[in-house]
């Protein structure tokens, strides 16, 4: 059962970042799907694999286009991105000893960045 469905609440109001952010989800269920499966290991570094290609294509996306409005408010909106990218960066460190562990970690961590980033951050943005 998945952890979390999208929907147009998730919505910020541009389709092609939407759409993006809907994959987030994807790879969180998918890794909330494996935590008491045997694959955990595996699923865990397919998991920090897809985030580190998610964020070099989706956060490139963002960037490009707080560039291309001029937005005022682009350096603190990159700095969560860095943010971001250190902790996945973390998290694939330490996964090398504990991956269920690391599960659950990068589980919470996807979650907080959706509602703390996608929907108050990347929603301004859109805004
Ligand atoms: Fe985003
Ligand atoms: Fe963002």
């Amino acid at each position: 059962m998945p952890l979390l469905i999208w929907s147009d609440d998730y919505c910020i109001g541009i389709p092609e970042l939407d759409a993006q952010h809907e994959q987030l989800l994807v790879i969180l269920n998918r890794l909330y799907d494996s935590i008491s499966g045997e694959r955990v290991s595996r699923i865990v570094s397919d998991a920090i694999d897809e985030l580190n290609s998610y964020t070099g294509t989706h956060f490139s996306a963002e960037e490009a286009y707080m560039q291309e409005i001029g937005y005022g408010h682009a350096e603190s909106h990159i700095a969560e991105h860095d943010c971001f990218r250190t902790n996945v960066n973390d998290l694939a460190r330490l996964s090398e000893n504990d991956r269920s562990k690391i599960s659950n970690d990068l589980i919470e961590f996807l979650w907080e960045w959706l509602l703390n980033h996608i929907l108050v951050v990347d929603r301004k943005l859109a805004a």
